[in-house]
């Protein structure tokens, strides 16, 4: 051990210390205090919040104890309260709410020629490289070839943000600037302080947003092709708010605080926690609403924690929610058996054995009997069930998948085949030969290693596929219904989000496993936090053609236009894909726009039976829940249909909505409605007659009938000819998903 490593050894130790003996005498935890945006009158500062605390918990309150104020985009604060502080704190006058400091998780290039976003599309790179794409994420690499700034200009001159510079951190005039956020003061061991992405994840999500274009980029051959993002001339806001041990809610909210104040113009977020119980009793809806205040459309990851229902994490109206699917490609690692026999089966491998066959062991077979373990636990390869020295030298077959983070127990081995019944749509790098494969295939192989006298395999360097029916919504990406609202139908599209290649740290181990030594530029991962930032670019995209268009037009534009995604392949229908797969190139022509601004908001949340008091909080103004100045759930000017009923219960309910001209001044739309028997949806007017762009008309939309399945999808459509302006109607049985 050098003894450099030794004293980080020991400053580690001395920390547990340190926090063992500190949390005996404390036992306050850390929360978040909303308090929505600033009184009109005045800026909320530090001193106001801890005359707040002074007046709400007494002399017991120690300055030390306000970690954090909100003070640039919105009011609030993170403090240390004891439970019942934070009783008092939760009566005093303008707090909305306080809930404890958690933690979130995270959650090319191909992917943009598979969306028909070629490298030729016509672009506005004046206007493009004028915008902004603020990115939450593990910060940035800041050396990537894809963050190279020849030929772009000084920052907008709206730019009003900063760049945290360190020894080996520095921006340029394409990371214009860049910010790290750890308001508990403690860093874990491993992780760098500042901008400066050790894990990959930010890089990878910033390049596919706005990475400049890198020519034969690969990760170690797979992939090769051109590496870019969406827009590529666009300028990219780092803030890094995940560490080695996840993103906290003071972070994520401090990062929002600035972002929004900087003067980004979109922000991606891929990261996500538990399904909140309330829109303002979550760091990521009140970020991304205050956001919404300020012009600034929140791109988010649905979540990875699907396929099952319920399991969407980000969800606010005001935000966009994004599934994740597949492109035309993926990667198969076949699996060659000594016998001659050859399997297909999925992960990133990079690495290459050369054709050459090693000795195949069951993992069944060489359970790690001193420490207790049979067959029937080591087949499944579990932490310390097998027998590490049995393994040295050999490939090892595993009757489940193991994460690439737990293959340690491995080390000596020569690969692992794993095999089971999961989804073979997530793949992984792994820091060894790795395939995984299904259980028919599995079996062959067990058999093949039970009864063959010297058993041999080898595992081949990944190579590309194709799926016959693309794109589906991946196995993991998170599923609607919507957990809070369910009238309001989430996620609202779907995009690339499986093996994407893009930039990544060499900082950061590709797998994510510590003895992983790969140090690369490009990786291939997959997840929402990949699709999310899709969805990102072409938001960015289409502002580039429509620098005016509001949160809810742009998120409008992407729903509309969106491809149509086949429901045989997605059994969970709009509850995967919402309103279908994102079409760069239709976007930016989407003929009408469902606009919504704040107040529909605000009056939906007033519908929602939030407090007349709550909601002049959050927005700032004098708006009120009585006297009708509310909006039902169906009345926000969304664009999509979600209705929940129980089945076989006769329906009538009206939504009423309003879209704006942005197609050809005289234009005339008409009303195509299709759906199931059983349902009937009627438009009142049918006909929509425009005399100029920005013109704004309502309409009516009637379901009526009864439901005889979970789901029944309909969909309408308005067509002048020219736009095909789409949403997708859902009626369901939430009692169905359950
Ligand atoms: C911590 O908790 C214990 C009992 O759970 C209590 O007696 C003590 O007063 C608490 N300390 C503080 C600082 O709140
Ligand atoms: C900064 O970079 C130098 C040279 O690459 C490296 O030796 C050093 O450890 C880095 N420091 C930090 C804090 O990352
Ligand atoms: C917010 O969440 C906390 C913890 O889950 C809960 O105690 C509190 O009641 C919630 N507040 C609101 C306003 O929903
Ligand atoms: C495969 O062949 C290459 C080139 O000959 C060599 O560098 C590499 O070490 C070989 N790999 C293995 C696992 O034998
Ligand atoms: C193997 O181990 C498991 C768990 O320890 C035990 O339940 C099982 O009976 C064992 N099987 C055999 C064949 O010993
Ligand atoms: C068996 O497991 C124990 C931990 O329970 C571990 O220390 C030991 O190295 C393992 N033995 C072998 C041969 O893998
Ligand atoms: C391989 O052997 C194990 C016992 O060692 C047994 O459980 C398993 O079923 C066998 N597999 C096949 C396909 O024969
Ligand atoms: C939508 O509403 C906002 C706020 O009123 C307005 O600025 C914008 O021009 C409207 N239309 C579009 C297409 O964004
Ligand atoms: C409150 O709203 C009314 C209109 O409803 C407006 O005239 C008035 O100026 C508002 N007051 C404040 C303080 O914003
Ligand atoms: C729209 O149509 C009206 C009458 O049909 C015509 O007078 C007007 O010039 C047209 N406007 C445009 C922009 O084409």
């Amino acid at each position: 051990m050098s003894s450099l490593s030794r004293l980080l050894f020991l400053a580690f130790f001395l920390s547990l210390l340190f926090f063992a003996s500190n949390s005996e005498h404390d036992n306050r935890t850390t929360y978040i205090v909303y308090m929505g945006s600033h009184p009109k009158d005045r800026v909320s500062t530090r001193s106001h919040h801890e005359r707040m605390l002074e007046e709400a918990i007494g002399s017991s309150f120690t300055r030390g104890s306000l970690l954090h104020s909100y003070k640039k985009s919105f009011n609030g604060f993170v403090v240390k309260l004891t439970e019942d502080e934070v009783q008092k704190v939760s009566e005093m006058k303008g707090v909305i709410s306080v809930f404890p400091n958690g933690k979130k998780q995270l959650h090319t290039t191909r992917s943009w020629d598979f969306m028909g976003l070629s490298q030729q599309v016509s672009r506005v790179p004046l206007v493009e490289s004028d915008i902004i794409v603020g990115v939450l994420d593990t910060g940035i690499w800041p050396e990537s070839p894809s963050f190279l700034d020849e030929g772009y200009g000084p920052p907008p001159p709206k730019w009003k943000g900063s760049c945290e510079t360190s020894l080996n951190f520095s921006c340029n005039n394409k990371i214009i600037g860049a910010r790290s956020y750890r308001t508990s003061g403690n860093y874990a061991i491993g992780d760098i302080q500042g901008p400066i992405d050790s894990n990959g994840h930010g890089t990878h999500t910033a390049s596919t947003v706005a990475g400049g274009l890198v020519r034969q980029a690969s990760m170690l051959g797979l992939g090769t092709g051109t590496a870019r993002g969406g827009v590529p001339s666009a300028r990219i806001a780092s803030y890094k708010i995940c560490w080695s041990d996840g993103c906290s809610d003071a972070d994520i909210l401090a990062a929002f605080d600035d972002a929004i104040a900087d003067g980004v113009d979109i922000i991606s977020f891929s990261v996500g926690g538990h399904t909140p119980n309330n829109y303002f009793n979550d760091s990521i809806a009140i970020g991304a609403f205050h956001a919404m205040k300020n012009g600034i459309l929140t791109s988010m990851s649905a979540g990875n924690d699907g396929w099952k229902p319920f399991t969407i994490r980000n969800f606010s109206p005001w935000s966009l929610s994004v599934a994740a699917s597949t492109t035309d490609r993926r990667f198969l690692s076949k699996v060659q058996l000594g016998d001659g026999r050859s399997f297909d089966g999925v992960t990133i491998n990079t690495f290459d054995l050369n054709g050459t066959q090693y000795p195949l062991v069951y993992a069944g077979n060489i359970p790690n009997v001193s420490a207790g373990f049979n067959g029937s636990i080591s087949r499944f390869c579990l932490r310390n069930s097998v027998d590490s020295d049995l393994v040295k030298g050999k490939i090892v077959l595993c009757d489940h998948f193991v994460s690439p983070k737990k293959t340690i127990f491995l080390e000596g081995a020569i690969g692992i085949i794993m095999q089971d019944n999961r989804p073979k749509d997530l793949t992984f790098p792994f820091p060894l030969p790795a395939s995984h494969l299904g259980t028919q295939q599995g079996a062959l192989i067990s058999s093949y290693a039970n009864l063959t006298s010297l058993p041999t395999a080898t595992i081949l360097k990944s190579t590309e596929g194709k799926y016959k029916a693309t794109p589906f919504v991946a196995s993991f990406s998170s599923r609607g219904p919507n957990p809070i609202t369910p009238d309001i139908l989430k996620p609202d599209l779907s995009g690339p989000g499986v093996e994407i290649l893009a930039a990544w740290t060499p900082l950061g181990p590709p797998s994510g496993a510590e003895e992983d030594t790969r140090q690369l530029l490009f990786n291939i991962i997959s997840g929402t936090s990949m699709s999310c930032p899709h969805a990102t670019a072409v938001a960015a995209y289409v502002k580039s053609f429509h620098p005016s268009w509001s949160p809810a037009a742009l998120k409008s534009a992407l729903m509309t236009t969106a491809f149509p995604m086949r429901a045989d392949l997605n059994p969970d229908a709009e509850f995967a894909y919402g309103s279908g797969h994102i079409n760069p190139l239709g976007a930016v022509n989407p003929g009408l726009i469902y606009n919504a601004t704040e107040i529909d908001y605000v009056r939906f949340l007033c519908g929602q039976g939030y407090s007349t008091k709550l909601v002049q909080q959050v927005s700032g103004d004098n708006s009120s829940c009585s006297r009708g100045d509310f909006d039902l759930v169906f009345d926000l000017n969304y664009p999509s249909f979600a209705l929940s009923t129980p089945m076989s219960t006769s329906i009538s309910q009206v939504y009423r909505r309003r879209v704006t001209n942005v197609g050809s001044a005289n234009s005339t739309y008409k009303a195509i409605v299709s759906g199931p028997s059983g349902l009937k949806i009627t438009l009142n007017p049918s006909v929509l007659s425009f005399k100029a762009l920005g013109e704004e008309l309502s309409f009516e939309l009637t379901i009526e009938g009864s439901i005889s399945r979970g789901i029944a999808s309909a969909s309408l459509v308005w067509d002048d000819g020219q736009h095909n302006v789409k949403s997708p109607i859902v009626v369901f049985d939430p009692n169905t998903f359950n």
